[in-house]
């Protein structure tokens, strides 16, 4: 078992990871919140359907009572609306402050149940229990909730603290493929902006990773969230140093945004982000050619990445509209060696154009195009 610390100004809590630990949730819920609580659980049907009852009976053992509180599967229900239904059913339920809000799926799930935990009666308690892959590594760590708005993604928002975020890497094994690949390439961003070693053990195992050995993942999983942890216990909310946690992520959002979040998961985005801010550190200078290369090689050996299709010129202009870029600077977070980034403002434009021209060649040659069908 591994537990990790994420100490915080205002809280403090553990992330625990194990395979296996699924059975064992309700009895460390029983003793982070000193006793049996109400639990309601925050899911969508698949995950219910594969896990639930596993959950359930972890739950009733430690003499916790439950409810579910379902929603519907995807992106596109992560929603004030979603909130709002579930907080009308914990009134219904008699819900009252000591009860608990358990986030029990991906990073969806994860955002709303930790939204719903943070305003529901002004705040109750808030356990993680992430099941997929980005948001073992990611989502649940570092507190931040939200819901998407017509006009973007998590407007609203909140800062919520977990109790306990309890890491099953045995339940990845019900993962589509294609979900899975692309939670790994945040782990393994997590290598190349702080962890070395990490970088080094996803860049040497790449077929026992997508075999899922759960040996493997306990230690993938367990560096990303300590390389999390430690960044956001510095910077709780977002002022400098979280921003290293973006390596991949200015490119990987205007791709993801150019083909209206359709063509690309997020990790599958970041994926030709993280190559294309390599390839620029590498051009400028910053970088080695040899980590160059390895940091490419390491990123495509997971498989296939779908195509990128969209006009370099058309990400460019979207990376210098960007709300966050200001007078046309747009802040890269470029590798300056393996396991150590910094952030740089003043990439020139056709530098920039040089490593879009370069992923889209890249995407050319590893695959036929189209949308991965992934698993
Ligand atoms: N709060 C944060 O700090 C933070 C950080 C990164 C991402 N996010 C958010 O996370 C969301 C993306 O999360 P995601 O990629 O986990 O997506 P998701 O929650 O939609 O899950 C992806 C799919 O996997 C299925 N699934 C989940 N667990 C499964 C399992 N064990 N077996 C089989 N199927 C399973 C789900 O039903 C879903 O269809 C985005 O909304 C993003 O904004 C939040
Ligand atoms: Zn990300």
């Amino acid at each position: 078992m591994t537990r990790i610390p994420i100490k915080l100004p205002g809280a403090s809590y553990e992330a625990w990871i194990q395979s296996g630990l699924l059975s064992r949730a309700g009895e460390i819920i029983h003793g982070t919140l000193n006793g049996p609580r109400r639990c309601f659980v925050v899911t969508v049907p698949a995950v219910a359907r594969l896990w639930g009852k596993m959950l359930k009976q972890s739950l009733s053992a430690a003499k916790h009572e439950m409810e579910w509180l379902m929603m519907p599967d995807g992106e596109r229900h992560k929603r004030l609306s979603t909130v709002e239904t579930m907080a009308e059913r914990m009134v219904e339920r008699r819900a009252d402050r000591d009860s608990v809000v358990i986030a029990f799926g991906g990073g969806v799930s994860g955002d709303v149940a930790g939204l719903l935990a943070s305003v529901y009666m002004r705040g109750v308690p808030f356990v993680q229990i992430p099941t997929t892959v980005l948001a073992q590594v990611d989502a649940s760590i570092g507190g931040k909730t939200g819901v998407n708005l017509r006009e973007g993604k998590n407007l609203l928002g909140t800062f919520h603290q977990p109790r306990a975020v309890l890491i099953d890497p045995g339940v990845l094994k019900t993962l589509p493929a294609r979900e899975f690949r692309a939670g790994l390439y945040e782990s393994l961003k997590c290598g190349v902006i702080g962890n070395a070693g990490l970088f080094r053990l996803m860049e040497e195992h790449p077929a026992q990773l997508l075999a899922r050995e759960s040996w493997l993942l306990e230690r993938v999983i367990g560096a990303s969230v300590r390389l999390k942890a430690a960044v956001v216990s510095q910077d709780e909310r977002e002022s400098g140093l979280r921003r290293i946690l973006n390596f991949g992520h200015t490119v990987g959002h205007a791709l993801e945004a150019e083909t209206n979040y359709r063509h690309f998961l997020h990790g599958e985005a970041v994926a030709w982000g993280m190559i294309a801010a390599t390839k620029i550190a590498e051009s400028t200078g910053k970088l080695s050619a040899e980590d160059a290369n390895k940091i490419e090689h390491a990123t495509l050996a997971f498989g296939r990445l779908p195509k990128v299709s969209v006009k370099p010129r058309n990400i460019l202009k979207r990376l210098q509209s960007d709300k966050k870029t200001r007078n046309g600077q747009v802040h890269f977070v470029l590798p300056v060696v393996l396991g150590r980034v910094e952030v740089s403002a003043d990439v020139h434009a056709e530098t920039v154009l040089e490593a879009l021209r370069h992923i889209e060649q890249l995407s050319n040659r590893s695959g036929k195009g189209g949308r991965a069908k992934g698993a």
